[in-house]
């Protein structure tokens, strides 16, 4: 397998050998783009980031970001959607300015014409120079759910069931859970020059477990991470532990 595993005790130990790679690509490439994922798991590296730039002043100026995903039909005030979730785990404690940072318009008139226009930003931007990811229990990366075809641009997806009650602790009940998303797709994710993959706690051990062991195949998005050529994976012992 191609991935480079490191093994951290815990999910502060996770963010804090996340954090320092993404500051050293900032220190050395100052307008680097980094791929941002939201979730749980990520929250950790955005804390240790926020931390760093308070105590070192590490800055972001001329940092530029996108987002992986975005739920569809959520105002970008709602608080569950990826943008307010950015700008509170992230962005509004750092000195990254707001029009160098972009996440998918779910609220769009046309999502099609959205998908298209976030595909062109990325490559205008040059492509992702780091890429972070998360793992969902069934394996999907962005949004992409089991089925996705590896060739897949930035798309609309109908969200599995799994992933809306996995991702309903955030939201009053299950029913205000959107069924759409929009999410770069495994194409636009493998463009990335270096991908960061965490994954934390024993929910995630069974993903693990496959991504390590199965075979490369879009009933498993995570698996084709495996033909990409710079890929670490970061995961606590818990994640790790039937692996
Ligand atoms: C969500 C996000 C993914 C994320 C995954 C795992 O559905 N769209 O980008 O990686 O779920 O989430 P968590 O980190 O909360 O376990």
């Amino acid at each position: 397998m191609n991935i480079h595993v490191i093994r951290a005790e815990n999910y502060e130990e996770m963010g804090r050998i996340a954090a320092k790679k993404v500051i050293k690509l900032i220190k050395e490439h100052p307008a680097a783009v980094l791929g941002l994922a939201t979730g749980s798991t990520p929250v950790g590296l955005y804390r240790e980031l926020i931390q760093d730039y308070r105590q070192n002043g590490t800055s972001y100026r001329s940092v530029r970001t996108v987002n992986l995903d975005e739920y569809v039909g959520l105002d970008q005030t709602d608080h569950n959607s990826y943008f307010s979730f950015m700008r509170e785990m992230l962005f509004s404690h750092i000195d990254i300015k707001e029009q160098n940072t972009n996440i998918p318009n779910g609220k769009a008139d046309s999502l099609e014409e959205e998908c298209l226009r976030y595909d062109r930003l990325i490559t205008d931007l040059g492509g992702v120079d780091l890429q972070v990811l998360g793992i969902g229990r069934n394996g999907h990366i962005g949004f992409n759910e089991p089925g996705t075809s590896f060739e897949s641009n930035v798309h609309v997806v109908q969200l599995d069931q799994s992933t809306r009650e996995a991702n309903s602790r955030f939201f009053d009940s299950i029913d205000s859970v959107p069924s759409e998303a929009l999410t770069m797709g495994i194409a636009t994710i493998l463009r990335s020059k270096e991908i960061l993959l965490l994954a934390s706690g024993a929910s995630k051990a069974e993903a693990i477990k496959q991504l390590f062991e199965g075979s490369v195949s879009e009933e498993f998005p995570a698996s084709i991470l495996k033909n990409h050529p710079n890929v670490t994976l970061i995961a606590d012992q818990d994640a790790l532990q039937l692996a």
